[in-house]
């Protein structure tokens, strides 16, 4: 990963923190974004906070035109921001809810695709990764908003990655399971932690697809589901 510039959104969440972690090991320089990221968030000196609002156009596009202005490239994009609401049935979610779901799983996916594929284009051999959610494909009662967002969410990353393959960059998708985060902890806390799936586990697929071993992997949609299934 050494001379490339990666784009980590969502940062210093429950899976971006490992995501961006793994990717400062590996020896790129990362560049982390969430509306609070701050440079004191990690302590590598391949690291640069750059805090930004992607749920709209002109925060997405600042966010890139920064990026490239400083670092020259932009060779990976790894988009981890989103959210979950789930409990009640469609006929019960309010306006506010499904808006929401989409603001955040949805809208910020489009804002920050439209924003960094010309950069991405550049590169020849450009990475998009995404996380959608295990509920894009197998949908459950009461998470109707959730589940809708992220399956329109894998929707646009599968058409990024017809639309990009002539200029060598690839876009793939990984549907995580209940992931092992401290938020989850607290918020399930009589749960059997270990079915859930590691962060880790989902970093560590996110680098290899941005590796070199993953140029031919293209439009893919993949599962990471833990015991719990
Ligand atoms: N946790 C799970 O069990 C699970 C399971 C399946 C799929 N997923 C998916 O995996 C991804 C990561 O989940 P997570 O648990 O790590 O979530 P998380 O801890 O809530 O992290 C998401 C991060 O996105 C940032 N963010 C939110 N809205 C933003 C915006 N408009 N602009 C810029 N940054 C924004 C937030 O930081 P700021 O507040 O600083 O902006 C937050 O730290 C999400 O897409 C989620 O839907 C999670």
């Amino acid at each position: 990963m050494k001379d490339k510039v990666i784009l980590v959104t969502g940062a210093h969440g429950g899976l971006g923190t490992y995501v961006t972690q793994a990717f400062l090991d590996a020896g790129a320089t990362v560049i982390g974004t969430s509306r609070k990221i701050q440079q004191s968030d990690f302590s590598s000196p391949g690291f640069t906070a750059l805090p930004a609002e992607i749920s709209s156009r002109e925060g997405a596009k600042v966010l890139v035109d920064q990026i490239v202005a400083r670092f020259g490239k932009l060779d990976v994009l790894a988009h981890t921001v989103g959210g979950f609401a789930g409990g009640p049935s469609i006929a019960d979610t309010g306006d506010d809810v499904f808006q929401r779901m989409l603001d955040l799983n949805l809208n910020c996916v489009f804002h920050i695709l439209r924003a960094t594929i010309p950069a991405l284009r550049q590169t020849g051999n450009g990475r998009i990764i995404a996380i959608g959610s295990r509920q894009a494909v197998e949908p459950a009662a009461g998470v109707g908003a959730y589940s809708a967002s992220k399956a329109a969410m894998v929707s646009l990353i599968r058409t990024a990655a017809l639309e990009n393959k002539d200029a060598g960059l690839t876009a793939n998708v990984i549907l995580p399971g209940t992931m092992d985060t401290p938020a989850n902890r607290k918020s399930i806390a009589n749960a059997d932690f270990s079915k859930w799936v590691q962060p880790a586990t989902v970093a560590n697929l996110i680098i290899w697809l941005a590796g070199d071993a993953g140029k031919d992997i293209n439009g893919a949609v993949i599962p990471v589901y833990g015991s719990d299934v």
